[in-house]
């Protein structure tokens, strides 16, 4: 099927068209970042301002970089949630209206199996799979035995990992999103400098939590006030990007020996992070598992990733009602109860 997807969950209005789930024709994001940064996060109304404004040229230009007209695309995969409600009620009405249009159907799709899926538009993989979720709103393992076939083995019980990255970017003074900045930074430091906690490495869950991290950072820098704009930033940032990507990498290989998984992948925008791209290799290749992170432009927020479940859905009967709306919550082990 030849498939148009729409993402507008937060701050990004993103439009693909992708080919059988597979092939991405075009993939257009238009961030707004920019405009949040002068408020330090995502404020929710400017948010959904901006994805009316960009909604319509971006899908234009969606179907002119892919060569097709709307009259060639043969459905709609766009994200139901979770996410801001008024910001997926653009993407959500936007593709009813092209599917009501046009006579075709639509699917609505998980912002997070979007996420997941996106390294199947690289290299499919065989299910079942572990998968561990990282970005701004999630910090979650789960083992996916198929298509919206998803259960939780452990996640964040406060802060996601990217929000940590953020909150820790804001402390530093840096503009928000900052989790690419410290990335940066870490790069050049010595990650022994600063000693900072590990929080549940060694409770036996395979549950996260940041935010006593972030409180260790913030604690270390009214101590140490000079640090912010000096060289001694760099250790800070490499202190703690180890301390994200131990915790991480321990709950993962945790997951992995309890499973049997025999492949993992890593997705949402966290996993850009090279840190974490490095100690994933190498925790797999310990391991001797498959290992999929894509390419950064995938990692993040984008529309194409959500055709590849879209794909699925469509492929199998599985279209979304027009009556159904977004939901700003929604449960992932949810979903396997709506299939046959
Ligand atoms: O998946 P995503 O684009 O949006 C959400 O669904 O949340 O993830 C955004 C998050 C932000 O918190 C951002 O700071 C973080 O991903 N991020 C990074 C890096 N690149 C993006 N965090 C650490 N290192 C990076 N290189
Ligand atoms: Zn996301």
């Amino acid at each position: 099927m030849l498939l148009l997807a729409i993402e507008t969950s937060c701050d990004e209005t993103a439009a693909a068209v992708v080919q059988d789930g597979r092939t991405i024709l075009s993939s257009i994001v238009s961030s707004q970042v920019a405009i949040h940064a002068e408020y330090g996060g995502v404020v929710p109304e400017i948010a959904s301002r901006k994805h009316l404004e960009m909604i319509c040229p971006v899908i234009s230009q969606a179907l002119e970089e892919a060569g097709v007209g709307m009259e060639d695309i043969e459905g709609v995969a766009v994200t139901r949630g979770p996410g801001l409600s008024g910001a997926l009620l653009v993407g959500f009405s936007a593709a009813k209206a092209i599917a009501a249009a046009q006579i075709i159907p639509f699917a609505g799709v998980h912002h997070i199996e979007g996420h997941i899926f996106a390294a199947f538009l690289e290299q499919p993989v065989e299910f079942p799979f572990l998968a561990l979720v990282v970005s701004g709103g999630h910090t979650h393992l789960y083992h996916v035995d198929g298509f919206g076939r998803y259960t939780t083995l452990g996640r964040t019980i406060d802060d996601a990992a990217g929000e940590a990255y953020d909150k820790s970017a804001k402390i530093l003074g840096m503009d928000y999103p900052g989790g690419a900045l410290i990335d940066k930074l870490a790069q050049t430091g010595n990650p022994d400098a600063v000693r900072l906690p590990r929080p549940l490495l060694h409770d036996g869950s395979l549950n996260f939590s940041f935010s006593g991290l972030k409180t260790a950072l913030l604690q270390h820098v009214a101590r140490h006030p000079q640090v912010a704009g000096s060289r001694e930033i760099s250790d800070l940032c490499a202190s703690f990007q180890q301390a994200v990507c131990d915790v991480l990498a321990s709950k993962t290989e945790s997951a992995i020996r309890q499973t049997g998984a025999r492949h993992l992948v890593v997705a949402g925008g966290v996993a850009c992070n090279s840190g974490l791209r490095a100690r994933m290799t190498r925790l797999c290749e310990k391991l001797q598992i498959g290992l999929s992170i894509p390419k950064p432009s995938l990692c993040g927020d984008n529309a194409a990733m959500l055709a590849v479940p879209g794909d699925y859905y469509l492929s199998n009967g599985l279209a979304s009602s027009s009556a159904q709306d977004v939901t700003a919550t929604w449960d992932m082990d949810s979903i396997k109860e709506l299939l046959p």
